[in-house]
């Protein structure tokens, strides 16, 4: 078996013991004669995986039962959509904060809602086009205090920067961390919602991990198609419709592998693996880091290369080392080591080595 190192930002790489174990599991789940896939998602042996999965995301995030959390088919983008359409009403005003690509996705789709329904969208930090890239100061905030909930984005995933302090926003905080969930140390309570795209840190590609309060779900637009209510699926717990059963099993064996880990011991090992490559980075007039160094992604390190030819050499000479996926994306070009709790140290040891041995004979 060759396994690369594979470093895609989403879907990313998962734990090989996770895949072995979904290998062992797939044409006979546990003597019941059948897949995961096979199986009726009302029956007893999919209700403990469902429920097991989500008592162990709780556990984790250390949320209580004032939350539910729910599968949402629709990946990260769909929240985009469901937040304001839930709970932007007419008359009433959002707060986003434009951080890059992905909150500046979110915050667009709240303008199409607030333009349909005649309500506000209120931009409380403007950073997306900085260069270098960078999150909000604490300074900078600019929440309204009657805002009916504020947004923002913990990581972003393409320029590469992290929210390391988390604002006070003064109303309830919703937050995008669909690539740094359960990757550091954070307080989850603070939030009324957050959610996460599962391909990175989570599991397959294709569903939204949600966790929302429960009365808050209770407050959501009742106008709106039914499955486009969190209450829907909070009521249900997301069994309204067939959820992806087998996508939210595979999650659940994700985190079961984060609580064998210990997620303090990943925690510290996801610093670490970024600090080695931001010294590489340092360490070199060659590399030059794309984010601010107080800003700098734990989890999606971006860096660029004298000229756009030796980017493409960097990619495509590290592929042919196991090394995949290290372009950045397509919109802002240059190189992104993404790193999440599954890549392994020898990964990035190896990408450091290479990157001294590729300086050594281009720079
Ligand atoms: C921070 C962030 N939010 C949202 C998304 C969108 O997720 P999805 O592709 O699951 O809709 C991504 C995808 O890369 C992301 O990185």
């Amino acid at each position: 078996m060759s396994r690369a190192y594979n470093f895609s930002a989403g879907p990313a790489c998962l734990p090989l013991e996770v895949l072995q174990q979904v290998q062992a599991d797939l044409v006979d789940y546990k003597g019941t004669g059948m897949s995961v896939m096979e199986m009726s998602h009302r029956g007893k042996d999919y209700d403990q995986i469902h429920n097991e999965a989500i008592a162990v995301f709780k556990e984790l995030t250390g949320i209580g039962d004032d939350y539910e959390v729910c599968f949402i088919q629709g990946g990260g983008s769909m929240q985009f959509a469901m937040i304001p359409m839930n709970f932007l009403a007419a008359g009433k005003s959002a707060d986003y904060a434009n951080m890059g690509t992905w909150s500046g996705k979110a915050l667009k789709e709240a303008q199409k809602v607030a333009a349909l329904r005649g309500a506000k969208v209120n931009v409380v930090a403007e950073c997306a086009k900085d260069i270098p890239t960078r999150m909000p100061r604490d300074g900078e905030w600019k929440f309204s205090a009657d805002a009916e909930y504020a947004h923002i984005c913990t990581n972003e995933t393409i320029s590469g920067a992290q929210l390391k302090k988390i604002p006070e926003a003064g109303v309830p905080l919703f937050a995008d961390m669909s690539s740094d969930i359960l990757s550091c140390e954070r307080d989850y309570t603070k939030f009324d919602l957050f959610y996460a795209g599962a391909q990175k840190n989570l599991g397959p590609s294709g569903m939204g991990v949600v966790a929302i309060k429960k009365e808050l779900a209770a407050k959501g637009a009742e106008s709106i198609p039914t499955l486009l209510q969190y209450r829907t699926h909070v009521d249900n717990n997301s069994l309204y419709n067939t959820p992806p059963t087998f996508a939210i099993y595979v999650f659940g064996e994700v985190m079961k592998w984060v609580k064998r880990m210990g997620k303090e011991n990943l925690f510290k090992l996801n610093r670490e693996k970024a600090a080695k490559i931001y010294a590489a980075i340092d360490a070199s007039s060659f590399y030059k880091g794309t984010a601010l160094p107080e800003f700098r992604s734990d989890m999606n390190v971006t860096f660029r290369l004298p000229t756009e030819d030796l980017e493409k050499k960097f990619v495509a000479d590290a592929k042919a080392l196991g090394m995949s996926s290290l372009k950045g994306h397509r919109s802002v070009g240059g190189i992104r080591a993404t790193i999440y709790n599954a890549f392994p140290m020898e990964g990035v040891d190896a990408l450091v080595a290479f990157m001294k041995d590729f300086e050594k004979k281009n720079g």
